[in-house]
Formats: structure tokens, C-alpha cells, sequence
């Protein structure tokens, strides 16, 4: 109990042994009582989130192909191609990469230069916007807004940074620049921040916003959607340590040339499956990660309900049978009547709060 316990009260600094790769199933079924329990009271409010969503196109804009020392992944770069196509478009181009910088392990002494850190969408927003019937250009102005709000700024979605940022990629390629992002991203209030992606996302697709480009298939903003939904499992899981040395695991991932694949496990929240010839590393964090994806999976509308279940088949008939539970949490459904019952309910429940965020 207290080894589930303690991955999903935090989500940041999780103490769980590495040797047991058996949690018991009574404790995780209470665990998932209480979930429950919790869920249905908070779950209303973003449950329609992803509506609009029709086919998601994935598109590397050109920040993600620049940038010395990024190892392009081909095969896995192809499997993508494939599965990411939009059939009814074929001016879109469907590219997407999951690069491997180069490790700059800075030795403890050196002193880190005061950099800025990295922020979402920096690439220029080139992409081609529609106009309305005034002839404005709504989305970009839009889209600028949001990226100077102080409260996003605030929130520092790790989401964001993946779908597309040239800075980060940078940053990417020093340990100790990643993980000053992800204490970045991982200090604000989780709860607070998944709301406000949640309004976010839904004034994003607002047609006087950027729906009209939403509807399109724009890919800047379908992915600016997708992050926005995918804020918490994508917090939860890039606030999560190794126990062993208490580096961040997604730190570890990105790092580590040697296997490039543990990479890919961040995109699965983003609708992104694991590439057919992804050989994970069988650690702790991978381990982790997957039990809060399967936590997410109680939102079906979340997208990593739709990629966790082949993913984790993946991972254990590399990892063995029983490294991850490959079946899904029941869904949490919500009734309308609850959509107006107040959150003080939970607030009560301190602790538990670091959970909500995960199951919105
Ligand atoms: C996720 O991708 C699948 C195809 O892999 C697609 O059918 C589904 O509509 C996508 N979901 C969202 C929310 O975009
Ligand atoms: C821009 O988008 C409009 C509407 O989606 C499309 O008709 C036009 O061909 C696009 N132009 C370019 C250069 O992609
Ligand atoms: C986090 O934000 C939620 C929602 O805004 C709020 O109810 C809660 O008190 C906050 N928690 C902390 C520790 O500030
Ligand atoms: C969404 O739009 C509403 C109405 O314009 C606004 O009040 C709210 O602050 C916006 N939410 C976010 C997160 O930008
Ligand atoms: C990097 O990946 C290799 C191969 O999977 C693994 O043995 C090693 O432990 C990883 N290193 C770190 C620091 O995670
Ligand atoms: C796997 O997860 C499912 C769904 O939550 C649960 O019913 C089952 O007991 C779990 N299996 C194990 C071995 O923990």
C-alpha cells in the first residue's frame, strides 16, 4: 500500500522500491476507490475537452529539424510518417522526430550561466492562418496572448515545450539546463494549471480564436490543443525521479544515447504510439511512468487511453509479463448533474490533490 501509496500522492518524488515489479492488487484497488471517488467530482469540468479532435496531424515544423547534435531516428521517423498521415490532405506534410541531444554532463563546480529558460512555440508562428470575414488574422494574435499571459508563463507546461519549441531542444542537450526546465515546469500548482489548460484549450478552438485553423488541420495550433489537454499526465510524468540517484527520469531519457526509445514514452500522452522497434530501458522511471499513464487512462478521453494499452504490451514483452499492468483503469464516467458540484468537497483531501491533476 504504501509503495503505491507514494507514486500517487506525489508527483514529483516517488520512494518506490525498484526490485517489486508486483504491486498488490488489493492496495491498488483501493487506491483506485478513492480515485474514483475524487475524480468524479472534478472530472466534469474538462471532460469534453477533446471533442473537436477528429485526426491529429503530426508536424515537425522546422525548429524541430534544426539544431546540431539531434540523432534522426529514421525508421521509427517512417513508422510515424505512417501512422500520422492525414489521408484527405496531401499538402500536409506529416513528419515527426524524436531527437537524442548529446550529453554535456557540467561537472558539479562549474557555475551555470543564468540562461533564460526555454519557451513553448518560440519557432515563429509562419504557419499559414486563415483569415476571417473582416480579413483578420484571429489566431496568431491569439496564440501570442496566451504565450505572454504571466499564469501561463506561470504553469510552464512541459506539454508545450515537447510539441515544438526550439529553445528547448537546446536545452535538451545539457543535464543540468533540463532539469533546471523541469523544476521550472514541475513547481507550480498542478490542479491550478490543468484548469487553466483546460480553458485554455477550449478558447484556443473557439472560432474566434484559432478554431477555424483548429478545424484544418493547422498543425501548430492541433498541437498546441493536444499539449494543452495532455497537461497533467505530461506534468506527472516529467516531475517523476529515479530513486536510485534522484536525477528526473525524463533528465535520464533524453540524455541517454545509448536508448534513445525511453524518449518516446513522453508522446504517448500526445496521441503519438510507441514506434514498433522502441526497445525501452526496464527501469524504475519507465515503470513509474507507465502506472501514471495507466492512472490517466481513467479519463478515455485523454489520448493516452488510446496509446497506453499497445505501449505497455510493448514494454513487457521486452520487460516481461507482469513490468506493467497492461490493462486500462476503469473509466471514470461523469454524470452532467455533477458538472456544477464544487471542488471545496475535495479540498478537504490535501494530500490527495496531487492526484486530481492526472485523472482530469
Ligand atoms: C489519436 O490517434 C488515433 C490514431 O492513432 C486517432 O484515431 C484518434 O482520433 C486520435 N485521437 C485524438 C484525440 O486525436
Ligand atoms: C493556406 O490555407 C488555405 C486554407 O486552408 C489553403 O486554401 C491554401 O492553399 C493554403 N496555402 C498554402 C500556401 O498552404
Ligand atoms: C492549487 O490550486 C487549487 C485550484 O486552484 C487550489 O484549490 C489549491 O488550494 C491550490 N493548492 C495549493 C497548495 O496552493
Ligand atoms: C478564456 O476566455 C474567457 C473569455 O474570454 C476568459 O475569461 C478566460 O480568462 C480565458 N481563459 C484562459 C485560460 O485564457
Ligand atoms: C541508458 O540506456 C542504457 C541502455 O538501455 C541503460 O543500460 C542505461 O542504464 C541507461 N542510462 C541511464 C543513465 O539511464
Ligand atoms: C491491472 O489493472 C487493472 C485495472 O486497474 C486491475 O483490475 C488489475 O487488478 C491490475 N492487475 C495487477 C496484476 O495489478
Amino acid at each position: 500500500m504504501a509503495l503505491t501509496a507514494s507514486l500517487l500522492l506525489s508527483g514529483r518524488r516517488v520512494q518506490s522500491p525498484t526490485s517489486s515489479h508486483h504491486r498488490p492488487t488489493t492496495s491498488w484497488t483501493a487506491i483506485l476507490v478513492v480515485l474514483a471517488c475524487l475524480v468524479c467530482h472534478t472530472m466534469a469540468a474538462t471532460a469534453d475537452a477533446i471533442e473537436p479532435m477528429e485526426t491529429l496531424v503530426m508536424d515537425s515544423r522546422t525548429p524541430l529539424q534544426e539544431g546540431g547534435g539531434w540523432v534522426m531516428l529514421s525508421n521509427d521517423d517512417m513508422e510515424l510518417r505512417k501512422m500520422k498521415r492525414a489521408p484527405a490532405d496531401p499538402q500536409v506534410t506529416t513528419t515527426f522526430q524524436i531527437a537524442v541531444s548529446t550529453v554535456t554532463q557540467a561537472s558539479t563546480t562549474t557555475t551555470v550561466p543564468a540562461s533564460p529558460l526555454p519557451s513553448p512555440l518560440d519557432g515563429g508562428l509562419s504557419s499559414n492562418f486563415t483569415s476571417n470575414e473582416e480579413g483578420e488574422t484571429p489566431c496568431p494574435g491569439f496564440i501570442n496572448s496566451f504565450l505572454t499571459d504571466p499564469l501561463f508563463k506561470q504553469c510552464y507546461p512541459l506539454s508545450l515545450l515537447l510539441q515544438g519549441s526550439r529553445s528547448f531542444f537546446n536545452a535538451e542537450k545539457s543535464l543540468v539546463s533540463i532539469t533546471q526546465v523541469l523544476d521550472a515546469s514541475c513547481a507550480p500548482n498542478a490542479t491550478f494549471c490543468n484548469n487553466y489548460m483546460s480553458d485554455l484549450s477550449k478558447n484556443l478552438t473557439k472560432p474566434e480564436n484559432c478554431g477555424n485553423d483548429f478545424a484544418l488541420g493547422n498543425s501548430i495550433v492541433r498541437d498546441a490543443y493536444m499539449a494543452m489537454v495532455a497537461y497533467a499526465p505530461l506534468y506527472s510524468v516529467g516531475c517523476l525521479k529515479d530513486p536510485a540517484t534522484s536525477m528526473y527520469c525524463y533528465a535520464n531519457a533524453i540524455t541517454n544515447l545509448s536508448n534513445p526509445s525511453n524518449v518516446y514514452f513522453y508522446y504517448l500522452p500526445l496521441n503519438i504510439s510507441l514506434p514498433g522497434s522502441t526497445v525501452p530501458s526496464c527501469s524504475s522511471c519507465l515503470q513509474q511512468t507507465m502506472n501514471v499513464f495507466q492512472a490517466a487512462t481513467a479519463n478515455r478521453k485523454q489520448p493516452i487511453a488510446n496509446t497506453y494499452g499497445s505501449a505497455a504490451s510493448q514494454v513487457n514483452t521486452i520487460c516481461g509479463p507482469a513490468f506493467v499492468n497492461q490493462t486500462l483503469v476503469s473509466e471514470l464516467v461523469v454524470g452532467a448533474g455533477l458538472r456544477s458540484r464544487p471542488l471545496a468537497w475535495t479540498a478537504s483531501m490535501v494530500p490527495l490533490l496531487a492526484v486530481l491533476p492526472w485523472l482530469l
